[in-house]
């Protein structure tokens, strides 16, 4: 054995026992307000940070301390202050902007209680509901995407399809497939209000949150249905279909995207976000993938092998999404060519 290599390996697992912790203590600055608190302000001591905030002081001391000790803050040991650099309060001190990464803190605890309930499927199959990833499950979600989909959704995304935003703009009827808690179909509704939106999410509590969201936004166009796409009866045929995250938690993605197919008119969008993945293994070699391969073991996945359904997984991919959206009876399918980091995109016609 080469001892260089254990070493090195030794650090690494240090690196992401450390980062799970890391991710702890973030989601914590984000929900104290500590992170706000220290946006813009420089140099801070605990008494300052404790007073601004108005915190137990010796939480918010040994935060600070881990915080720099994970690289997140800068601290002068003579003057025993702390900073938020600029350039790192804008992911972590931009709550509703395209760039704050709080959701993915929020989303991180969510996944690890699971462990247990994932572990024994191993050996027993089966997996975890979406219901039982408990109460912070959906308002995670909503923290992770909601930012982008405010900043996005409408301006840059669907503008990727100019013909789409002209229907649009004329009045159309739209259904936001798994809608969770309702910012997709939220934003189409603000954005386009001579255009009739619903969204449609069999989760109860995810249905609750997008009607209390829809009334704050006050918007009048727009309805929410909790259902399947199996039982959903509307009075008529849809335009423009969205499905944001969702096709590869199917668990009958066959069945449900015919169904989908037969919700459309003739001719009708269907527009589909998935988190960006390559098809081969061998290419999702990164922190990002190892991520997604995360979220799919500990949520995706499992959610849908829990009903029955495949496990397509968070890296399902673009030719098995293109494979799936076509055997549905959806023609025309093309990549969008929308730049995103985290994000795929892609249109097929009904
Ligand atoms: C990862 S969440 C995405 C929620 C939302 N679209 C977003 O981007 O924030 C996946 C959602 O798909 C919903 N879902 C799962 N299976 C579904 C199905 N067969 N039909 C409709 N929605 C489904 C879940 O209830 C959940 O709200």
């Amino acid at each position: 054995m080469n001892k260089d290599r254990i070493k090195t390996f030794a650090d690494r697992v240090y690196r992401d026992v450390s980062g799970a912790m890391v991710t702890g203590m973030a989601d914590i600055g984000t929900r104290t307000g500590l992170f706000r608190a220290m946006a813009g302000q420089g140099a801070m001591s605990v008494g300052d940070l404790t007073a601004a905030t108005g915190l137990q002081a010796r939480y918010v001391q040994e935060w600070l301390a881990g915080m720099t000790a994970a690289e997140y803050l800068e601290y002068d040991p003579e003057a025993e202050t702390f900073t938020l650099p600029d350039e790192h309060a804008y992911l972590l001190a931009s709550e509703g902007t395209d760039h704050f990464a709080g959701g993915l803190f929020r989303f991180a605890p969510v996944l690890l209680g699971v462990v247990p309930q994932v572990t024994e499927a191993f050996t027993k199959g089966g997996g975890v509901h979406f219901h039982e990833f408990g109460g912070e499950c959906v308002p995670a979600l909503d923290l992770i995407n909601r930012g982008t989909y405010d900043q996005r959704f409408t301006s840059y995304w669907l503008a990727a399809m100019p013909e789409v935003m002209a229907q649009l703009e004329t009045g159309v009827r739209v259904l936001d497939v798994g809608c969770g808690a309702g910012r997709v179909p939220i934003n189409i509704a603000t954005a386009f209000p001579n255009s009739q939106v619903v969204g449609l999410d069999p989760d109860a509590s995810s249905i609750r949150l997008a009607e209390t969201e829809a009334a704050a936004s006050d918007v009048g166009n727009i309805s929410f249905v909790c259902e399947t796409t199996r039982t959903y009866a509307p009075d008529a045929k849809f335009d423009l279909m969205t499905t944001c995250d969702v096709v590869h938690d199917f668990a009958e993605p066959e069945a449900t995207l015919a169904e989908m197919h037969a919700l459309m008119k003739p001719g009708g969008v269907l527009f589909i976000v998935e988190p960006k993945a390559a098809d081969r293994l061998e290419d999702n070699i990164h922190p990002l993938g190892a991520m997604y391969y995360g979220f799919s073991l500990l949520h995706c996945m499992t959610q849908s092998l829990a009903n029955g359904g495949p496990g397509l997984g968070t890296c399902m991919g673009p030719a098995r999404t293109e494979q799936l959206v076509r055997e549905a009876g959806f023609s025309d399918f093309q990549t969008l060519p929308i730049k995103s980091m985290t994000n795929a995109f892609y249109m097929a016609k009904a």
